[in-house]
C-alpha cells in the first residue's frame, strides 16, 4: 500500500509537471464549456488556462489536486459560476475571495479547520475535513453537510431558514437544543456523535428524519416533542433507559431502538402508544434479555439506580482493559472500524485518479494531434502523387512538344525556308506563307467556280434551245402527218377519179 501510494504520487507530480507549470483545462461538456475541469497542483495557476472561459463557466471541477491553498479571485469570481468542487485537496485556511453568485461548493476531504460559508451557497458540502468552526456570510443555505469532523457543538444555524437538510453526524457534539435549528428543516442527522442531552421545545413541524443513532443518549424526554411528525426515527446504539414523554408520533413509519439500555415497562408503553409493529430483529443483547416486543430489555423497580452501578462497574473493568491492551496490544480479531473512520489516503487515491485524468487528457490531445498528423500525411502523400502526375503529364507534353518542334521544323524546310529559327518563329512564318498559299488556291476556286457558273449558264441555254428544237420537231411532225393525210387523201381521190376514167374509158 505505502510504496504503491508513494509510486503513484511520484508519478502525479511528474505528470503534473510535464504538463508544464500551466493548469489542464478541459471542457466536459466539449462545445459550450460551460462546465471545466482543471487540473492543477497551484490555484495560482488557474487564471491563464481559464482566460478563455471565464465568461461562459458555470461549474468548475477541481477535485483531486493536492493543493494547499486556493485563492478564489480568479475562479470564484467567474461570472456565470454556479458550482465549485475542491474536494479531495489538502486545503487548510478558509476560502477566499468566493463572489455571491457561487450557490453550491463541495470541499469534501479537505484539512480545513474553520470555513465561512459565503453569502450566496445553497449547498454547503464539507465532509470529512477538520472543521470545528463553521461560520455564514449568508441565510440561504439549503443543504449543509458537515459529516465527519470535529464540531463539538451544532454551528449557529438559527437564521438559516431555509435549511431542509443538515448532516452533522460523526463530529463530536455532546447537546442538541431544538431551539435553535431552523423550523424549514426535514433532515437531521447527527448520528456517531456525543450527544448525551437534548433539549429545548421549539416545533420543528417539517422534520421527518431525525437520526440521532451512536450517541450516548440516556433519556427521550419531552424535548422529542419538538419533532411530532417525525417518519424516520434512529436511536440504536445509545444507552437509553427510558422514554418519559407522553406524545404520540403519529407519522412513524421507520424506527430503531436497538442497542440500548432499556427499562421493560418504560419500552412497552412507547410501543403500544404509538402503535409501533415493525421493529428491526435484535440479535443478541447488550444488557438484559429479550422482551416481547423483541428488544433487550431489564425489569426492575429502579432502573437508574442498577445502571449508575453498572456504569460504574464498566468503567473500572475499562480501565483494566486499556492497561492490559497497554501490556499485550490491540486485540485485532474484535476490532470493529467505525462509521465515521475516514480512509485518510482517500485524498490520495483520488489524486491518482485525477493524475490518470491528466493522462487521459494528454492522451486524448495526442490523439487528436495524431489525428491532425494523420491527416497532413494523408495530404502530403496527395500532393506527392498529384505532383507526380503533374511530372508525368509534363514529361508527356515535352515529347508532344519535341515531335512537334521536329515536325514545324520539317514543314518549315519542306516550305523552302533556310534561315534557322525558333519553333514558334517557324510557325509564324509557316503560317504566313501557308496563308498566303491559301489566297492563292482560293482565288483559283473562285476563278474555276466562276467558269463553272459560265459553263452552266450555256448548258442552260443549250438545253433551252434543244427544247426549243424539240417543240419546232414536234409541229413539223405534226405538219408533215397533216400534210401526209392530205396527199393520202389526194391519193385516194386520184385514184377514185382514175377507177371513173377508166369505166368510161
Ligand atoms: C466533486 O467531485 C467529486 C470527485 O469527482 C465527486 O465525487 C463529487 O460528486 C463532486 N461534487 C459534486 C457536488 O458534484
Ligand atoms: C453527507 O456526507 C456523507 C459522507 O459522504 C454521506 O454519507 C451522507 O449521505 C451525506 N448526507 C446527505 C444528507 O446527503
Ligand atoms: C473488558 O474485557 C473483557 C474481556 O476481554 C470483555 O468481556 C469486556 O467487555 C471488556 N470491557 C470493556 C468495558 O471494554
Ligand atoms: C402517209 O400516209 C400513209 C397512209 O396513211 C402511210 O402509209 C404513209 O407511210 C405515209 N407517209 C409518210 C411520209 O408519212
Amino acid at each position: 500500500m505505502g510504496t504503491k501510494l508513494v509510486l503513484g504520487l511520484w508519478s502525479l507530480l511528474c505528470v503534473v509537471s510535464l504538463a508544464s507549470s500551466k493548469a489542464i483545462v478541459s471542457c466536459k461538456d466539449k462545445t459550450t464549456c460551460r462546465n471545466l475541469r482543471i487540473i492543477t497542483s497551484n490555484s495560482n495557476e488557474i487564471p491563464s488556462g481559464l482566460a478563455q472561459h471565464r465568461q461562459s463557466a458555470e461549474s468548475i471541477d477541481l477535485h483531486g489536486n493536492l493543493m494547499e491553498r486556493f485563492f478564489g479571485q480568479d475562479v470564484g469570481t467567474a461570472s456565470q459560476l454556479k458550482a465549485l468542487n475542491l474536494s479531495y485537496n489538502l486545503l487548510k485556511d478558509d476560502l477566499q475571495a468566493i463572489g455571491n453568485q457561487v450557490q453550491e461548493i463541495d470541499l469534501t476531504y479537505n484539512q480545513l479547520r474553520y470555513v465561512m460559508v459565503p453569502r450566496g451557497v445553497r449547498i454547503f458540502l464539507a465532509m470529512r475535513n477538520k472543521l470545528s468552526r463553521v461560520t455564514f456570510a449568508g441565510t440561504i443555505v439549503e443543504e449543509l453537510n458537515l459529516s465527519k469532523n470535529q464540531l463539538d457543538r451544532i454551528p449557529d444555524i438559527s437564521r438559516q431558514s431555509k435549511m431542509v437538510t443538515l448532516d452533522l453526524s460523526c463530529n463530536e457534539i455532546s447537546e442538541v437544543n431544538f431551539d435553535y435549528l431552523p423550523r424549514s428543516l426535514s433532515y437531521l442527522n447527527l448520528a456517531n456523535n456525543r450527544i448525551f442531552q437534548t433539549s429545548g421545545d421549539r416545533i420543528l413541524s417539517s422534520l421527518q428524519y431525525l437520526d440521532l443513532s451512536s450517541n450516548i443518549l440516556t433519556i427521550v424526554d419531552k424535548s422529542f416533542n419538538s419533532v411530532p411528525n417525525v417518519k424516520e426515527l434512529y436511536l440504536q446504539n445509545n444507552e437509553i433507559v427510558m422514554i418519559t414523554t407522553e406524545k404520540t408520533f403519529s407519522s412513524l413509519k421507520s424506527i430503531d431502538l436497538r442497542e440500548n439500555d432499556w427499562d421493560c415497562n418504560s419500552l412497552k408503553v412507547f410501543i403500544e402508544r404509538n402503535n409501533v409493529r415493525k421493529l428491526p430483529d435484535n440479535p443478541s443483547c447488550k444488557y438484559g434479555s429479550l422482551g416481547t416486543n423483541g428488544l433487550c430489555c431489564i425489569q426492575s423497580s429502579a432502573p437508574y439506580a442498577d445502571r449508575v452501578i453498572r456504569y460504574n462497574k464498566r468503567q473500572h473493568e475499562a480501565l483494566q482493559n486499556s492497561s492490559m491492551h497497554q501490556q499485550r496490544g490491540p486485540n485485532c480479531a474484535n476490532y470493529k472500524p467505525s462509521p465515521c473512520d475516514g480512509d485518510d489516503n482517500k485524498v490520495y487515491e483520488v489524486a491518482n485518479a485525477a493524475a490518470n485524468d491528466v493522462q487521459s487528457l494528454v492522451a486524448q490531445d495526442k490523439e487528436a494531434l495524431q489525428g491532425i498528423l494523420n491527416q497532413q500525411r494523408y495530404l502530403l502523400e496527395n500532393k506527392q502523387n498529384e505532383k507526380a502526375r503533374i511530372e508525368n503529364e509534363n514529361n508527356q507534353l515535352q515529347t508532344t512538344l519535341n515531335d512537334l518542334t521536329g515536325y514545324i521544323g520539317k514543314l518549315y524546310q519542306d516550305d523552302g525556308f533556310k534561315v534557322p529559327a525558333k519553333p514558334d518563329e517557324q510557325l509564324k512564318q509557316i503560317f504566313t506563307k501557308r496563308d498566303a498559299d491559301n489566297k492563292a488556291t482560293l482565288e483559283q476556286v473562285i476563278e474555276e467556280e466562276r467558269k463553272l457558273q459560265n459553263l452552266q449558264e450555256d448548258i442552260a441555254k443549250i438545253e433551252e434551245e434543244l427544247q426549243d428544237l424539240d417543240y419546232r420537231k414536234e409541229r413539223l411532225l405534226g405538219d408533215i402527218n397533216a400534210r401526209n393525210a392530205t396527199v393520202v387523201e389526194h391519193e385516194k381521190k386520184i385514184k377514185e377519179l382514175q377507177e371513173k376514167i377508166d369505166k368510161r374509158g
